[in-house]
This record gives structure tokens, sequence and C-alpha cells, in this order.
């Protein structure tokens, strides 16, 4: 469905400096809403702000994958701001307020239990299923509605939610894929033989870091490779706010993964976890199967892919149907190099420690300047992070 520009008439009540004032607070709210691009992806950014009498007085972004609507978090401004709740009139929003259940409850059934009754709005959900819905559903309950057309353009705040909703992507039904990973100043993914921090590269501030982000995906995938080489828990850590445990993902071929592996012990307090998903090719050796179910796994068989492993392709599908929407890749160099060469990678978290050296392959080769899209560089410990956007 494709609105008009004004579908409930109010344009002709404006003059011509509130229809600018809305144009710049939706252009700032979309520039804002922007600091949180690799917290939300593959979600859009979306920034709203509540107004009284013209006047702003409370503003809010969707901050964290999961986490509240920006219409809600303006919500809570302007309750904080003390301007009582019968005099917000006007809710200004980058993107049309959602009229579905999603992580959260819909968007429209908040703004229709205030006393706002103009909802302006600088982008339509590019997603045909949703396009238009939730302002159609606000326009019925009597409120008015302007969507003011580029005022807060997706391709300019939300490129990356663009090629998620593209209609190939749509139909492809593949998760948002983060890679994740640490390496020394020379790009090894492996520390240099007898280092002294064991197997880490990174420091412990990035490794709380990566607690974060794993409490913010549906799940954790990993190559048997590192199961076997680090025997990780693949656990989330020293985080208070885990919406749900994530998925923890082997891809493993013919069932190497031991069953006395660390994965299948039970949590700790404050640890959180989800089930073991074993993915193998199909044909492997049965003697195997039964010790890793007994030990708690959940063991899938796939056809296997070009390279005679277990499809990347199908287990991306598998996780689709399990409702795995966020994947975070946190392999070694192989199972990185398979979905860089498969370009399945979305989005990069890079973690480099100043140690020099290594064992393994860089992922240099990959990591073209031009594919890599809104680069942010930040520091966390004493580690340089690099979060970015991949071309597709
Ligand atoms: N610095 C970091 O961030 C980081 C992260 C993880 C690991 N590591 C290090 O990396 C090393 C392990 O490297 P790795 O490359 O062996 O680990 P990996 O990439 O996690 O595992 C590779 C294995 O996964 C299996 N696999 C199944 N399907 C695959 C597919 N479609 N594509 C690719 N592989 C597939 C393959 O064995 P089968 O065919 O037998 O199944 C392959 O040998 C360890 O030293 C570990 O410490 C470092």
């Amino acid at each position: 469905m494709d609105l008009d520009f004004d579908p409930t008439g109010v344009l002709a009540s404006l003059g011509e400096a509130e229809l600018e004032h809305y144009r710049a607070l939706l252009a700032d709210l979309g520039r804002a809403a922007g600091a949180f691009r690799f917290e939300v992806a593959p979600n859009p950014c979306v920034g709203a702000a509540v107004l009284s009498d013209g006047v702003e007085i409370g503003r809010g972004f969707h901050r964290q994958w999961g986490g509240p609507h920006a219409e809600l978090q303006a919500f809570e401004a302007a309750a904080a701001s003390g301007v009582p709740r019968e005099r917000w009139d006007t809710l200004l929003v980058t993107l049309e307020p959602c009229c579905s259940q999603g992580k959260t409850p819909p968007c429209t059934e908040a703004i229709l239990r205030t006393s706002i009754r103009r909802v302006v709005v600088g982008a339509l959900d590019p997603d045909p299923r949703h396009r238009g819905r939730g302002l159609e559903e606000l326009r019925e309950r009597g409120l008015e509605i302007l969507f003011l057309r580029g005022a807060s353009a997706l391709e300019r705040y939300s490129p990356h939610f663009v090629e998620w909703t593209r209609p190939d992507r749509l139909r492809r039904s593949v998760p948002w894929v983060i890679a994740k990973w640490a390496q020394t100043r020379t790009g090894q993914l492996s520390p240099p033989l007898g280092s002294k921090d064991g197997r880490w590269i990174s420091s412990p501030a990035a490794r709380e870091d990566v607690h974060r982000l794993r409490a913010r995906v549906d799940a954790i995938l990993v190559g048997v490779g590192t199961v076997v080489a680090d025997d990780p828990r693949l656990s989330v850590r020293g985080v208070l706010d885990v919406p749900k445990p994530p998925l923890r993902v082997i891809l493993d071929s013919s069932l190497r993964t031991p069953p006395s592996a660390r994965l299948f012990q039970p949590c700790q307090p404050g640890e959180f976890a989800g089930p073991v998903h074993i993915v193998a090719r199909a044909g492997f050796d049965a003697q195997y199967y039964r010790p890793l179910v007994e030990a708690g796994a959940i063991v899938h068989a796939l056809h296997p892919g070009d390279q005679g492993h277990t499809s990347l392709r199908e287990t991306l599908g598998l996780l689709w149907t399990e409702g795995v929407r966020r994947v975070l890749l946190e392999g070694g160099p192989r199972l990185l190099a398979s979905a860089f060469e498969a370009e399945y990678i979305d989005q990069l978290r890079i973690y480099t420690a100043s140690i020099n050296g290594g064992v393994g392959p860089s992922m240099g080769r990959f990591l073209v300047a031009e594919r890599l899209l809104q680069i942010e560089r930040s520091e966390v410990g004493d580690d340089a992070r690099l979060d970015a956007f991949l071309r597709k």
C-alpha cells in the first residue's frame, strides 16, 4: 500500500514554518538514531520525539536489538519532562510505527493510549507486508497522519534495513550474520605459540563487550575446529539483561564434537546459554550420534555444501525456521572464510590487540576497503574495535 502524502488532510492546516520545523526535527532524529546502527541491525535506526504545543518535550531511540522501540523511549522521556500527559499532542517518528507484535508489543497501541492526536513520519516501512499498515490503523482511530516523504529517508539513515528488506532477501530467509573475531596486530586469529595469555588475544574489557553482544543475538555459530581447539562455553556471562539465551550452534560435518565438551556442562549462576545444536552432514557415522545426544545436543543432518562440509546455506535456513534472525558468527578462520566467500556476512565486529604475530591466516584479504560500509572505530580496554557493514 502506498499512502498519499497527506492521508488525513492535515497539511492544509499547517504553515510552512511548522512543516520546516517537522522536517528539521525528523532529519535530526534520523541522524542521532544512526549512532545505534550496529546495536540494532538488521532493525532500522529509529528516533521519535513527543511535542506539546510545538515544543519537543522528550525524545527516544531504538537503542538495542530486541529492546524497546523509539516511540516508547520518547514517551518515557516525555513523562520525565513533567508536562502532563494530556498536553502531549504530536509524535514525530523517523519511520512509521509498527502495528504487529514482534519482540515488543505494537507501537500503534502504545500511541493510542496517549493523548497524541497527530503523528508525523519521515519514512514508510519498505517491507510490503507492513508498509502503511501502522499509519492506516492510526488514521482509522481518528489520528491526524502526516507523511513527510524523504524527511528521514531510510537510504540515508538505515541503509542496512533497506538491504534487509530487499525483495530477494525477504525471499531467501537467512538470518542477519555478524562476524566477530579477535586478531593480533598482524591479523592472526590465534596468538603466537607460548603466549602468556594462553588462547586469549583480546583484553578482558573486549571479552566483556562480546558478552553484551552475545546477549543480543538469537544464536552463536562456530565450526567444530573452534570447539576442539578452545573447548568454549559460548555462553553469556556478566550481563544482567539477557532476553533469551542464544542457541549455540556447531557446524560439525562428521560429529567430531567431544561429548565431554564444556558446552554440555550446566550453567553456573549468572551464566546464560541456549541449547546446543550440532549441524552435521547427512551420512555421518552413527556411532558418534548417541553420545552427543546423551550429552544434551540436538543433532541435525543436512546435505553437504560445495566443499563437502555441512552446508552453511542450509544451516542458516534451518536457523531461520527455528526463529533465529540475528546470528553471531564466532568461528575460526575456516568457517569465517566460507562465510565471506559465500557472502553471508552482513556486519563485522573486529577486535585488534597490540600483540604481533600469531598462528593461522589473516582475514585481511576479505576486508577490502570498498566493501566495508559505515565504518566505526573505537577503543575497548587495550584493544581497537572496528564495526562495519559489508557491501554484498
Ligand atoms: N580469534 C578469534 O576470534 C577466534 C575465534 C574462533 C576460533 N579461533 C581459533 O581458530 C582456531 C580454529 O580454527 P578453525 O578454522 O579450525 O575453526 P572453525 O572455523 O570454527 O572450524 C572449522 C571447521 O568447521 C567445520 N565446518 C563445518 N561446516 C563448515 C563450513 N561450511 N565451512 C567451514 N568449516 C565448516 C570443518 O570441519 P568438518 O568439515 O570436520 O566439520 C572445519 O574444519 C583455533 O585455534 C581457535 O583458537 C580464534
